[in-house]
């Protein structure tokens, strides 16, 4: 029995000339996401059998990052549009059913889009539907000519467009359905024959049109929704536009962005009700924020997880964990692997790297804490240096619950400070330190007494 197929096809194999980079036109990043993954996450939100997508210039680097998501075919060399979709062909061709064809530098587009696109080519029995919009400035889209029925004829493209078709505002988003088996005959009878000596794909619709099948458009309403980035101006833009989206969606949720147009927050972060966000916030990558937080301004969060009622303030966070109701800053940094536990205060100019903290410990003032292990409890005082690199090895620290550190010591690891034990201020420690142990390891202060009346500027007064 024949299946009816819903198949995609995501073109990514040109150069992206126009973005002037080094890096491939589809993976660079809006709120974090490369453009090409924006697509396919959509994509697969429509119940699609099959996905290929065409790669070609940094086709390596387009499969590592969509990964077994996808199938793949290689276009070797970029003739257009037309010619990456044929790039398909053995893998489609006999399928029954029907195909989408959308390009991975049109990040916007969501699910629902595509859904609708899907069911609007249904309805219409048609052979190929393409999604089209009303653009603002038309310039450099493909224009969607109707006859006086309105019946669409086909796609011009910019450089092949009439003064008067480039009057036309309805434009080409460059995504479609086509029966399948109908796309790929049409296909065989495109040419180049065109300003970009290109075979385009936008032929289809007048090749399927001429040959009597119905041929749809459907019009979305939201033109900024389709837009294409070719370059850098267009990629800012297809920021702000995601941004507004994501940062709204987290504003329904019940979490308060104090100035929604100046805060930077990923495709992928979560973030709990009743949190509070101040401008100039960062939250990056895989990054987890719980209820009730508070992000002070200008911080920036990496692939963190910020448990309930964590207060940031004008902080730098990477890859690290912070428990309920801790506190950072403000001008601290969790380099990599930094686990804070409940309640702990880490506060100004604290730099803390690969170390675990545990409970309500509080390290307040100009401290390095690297490959530390902290008990609970623990007042870890101003200056503290743990000395964890001797040039060739990191080395550990260890410190025991209810212990106090003084101001101005240097924990030389590997070392383990025990449980209930005190280390002098201004101490250097190099051995181990017992329960219930004081440990002083400084010059021991000698007064001289009537010295100041011996020095130049002394005397009596
Ligand atoms: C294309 C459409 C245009 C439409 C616009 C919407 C054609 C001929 N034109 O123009 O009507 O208004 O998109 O954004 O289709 N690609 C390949 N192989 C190639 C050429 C392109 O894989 O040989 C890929 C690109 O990587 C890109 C996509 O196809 O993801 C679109 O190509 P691009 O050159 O950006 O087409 P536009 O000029 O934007
Ligand atoms: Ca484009």
């Amino acid at each position: 029995m024949a299946m009816n197929t819903r198949n995609t096809i995501i073109l990514a194999a040109g150069k992206g000339t126009r973005m002037k980079s080094k890096l491939y036109k589809v993976l660079h990043k809006v709120c974090g996401m490369p453009m090409v993954e924006h697509v396919l996450t959509e994509v697969q939100k429509t119940q699609i059998d099959e996905i290929v997508t065409v790669v070609g210039f940094g086709a390596e680097d387009v499969k590592a990052t969509l990964g077994d998501r996808s199938e793949y075919v290689l276009q070797e060399k970029q003739l257009g549009t037309g010619h990456a979709v044929m790039q398909t062909e053995p893998l489609l061709k006999d399928k029954e059913g029907t195909t989408l064809v959308i390009s991975g530098d049109t990040p916007l587009f969501t699910a629902e889009t595509l859904s609708n696109l899907f069911e609007f080519h249904d309805a219409k029995k048609a052979v190929a539907t393409v999604l089209t919009s009303i653009a603002p400035d038309p310039t450099g889209y493909g224009r969607i000519v109707r006859n006086k029925l309105g019946i669409v004829e086909k796609i011009v493209e910019q450089k092949d467009a009439t003064d008067a078709e480039k009057e036309i505002a309805e434009i080409n988003t460059g995504v479609y359905v086509f029966d399948n088996q109908a796309l790929f005959r049409a296909l065989h009878e495109t040419n180049n024959e065109n300003a970009q000596g290109e075979y385009y794909l936008t032929d289809v619709i007048e090749i399927l049109k001429n040959q009597g099948d119905t041929v749809a458009a459907y019009t979305m309403s939201d033109f900024d929704e389709s837009m294409g980035v070719n370059d850098r101006v267009a990629l800012a833009k297809a920021n702000r536009i995601m941004q507004k989206r994501i940062n709204e969606t987290h504003m329904r949720n019940g979490v308060t962005l104090i100035n929604p147009e100046n805060t930077y927050i990923d495709m992928n972060v979560t973030i709990g009700a009743d949190t509070i966000i101040e401008p100039g916030v960062l939250l990056k990558g895989k990054t987890i924020i719980g209820e009730d937080c508070f992000i002070g301004a200008n911080s920036e969060i990496h692939d963190s997880v910020l448990h309930d009622r964590v207060k940031v303030i004008s902080s730098y966070l990477e890859d690290s964990e912070m428990h309920d109701d801790s506190n950072i800053g403000p001008m601290s940094h969790l380099r990599p692997e930094s686990n804070i536990g409940p309640k702990v205060h880490l506060g100004n100019f604290v730099e803390v790297k690969k170390s675990t903290i545990g409970e309500g410990t509080k390290v307040g003032h100009l401290t390095y804490v690297g490959n530390g292990n902290l008990g609970k409890n623990i007042n870890v005082g101003c200056g503290v240096v743990f000395v964890n690199y001797d040039g060739a090895h990191k080395n550990t620290t260890t410190v025991g619950d209810d212990s106090f550190i003084g101001s101005n010591a240097n924990l030389i690891a590997p070392l383990n400070v025990a449980d209930h034990s005190f280390i002098a201020a201004g101490s250097t420690i190099t051995d181990d330190v017992a329960k219930y142990d004081m440990a002083i390891a400084r010059q021991r202060q000698t007064n001289k007494p009537n010295y100041y009346q011996k020095l130049p500027y002394g005397g009596e007064d």
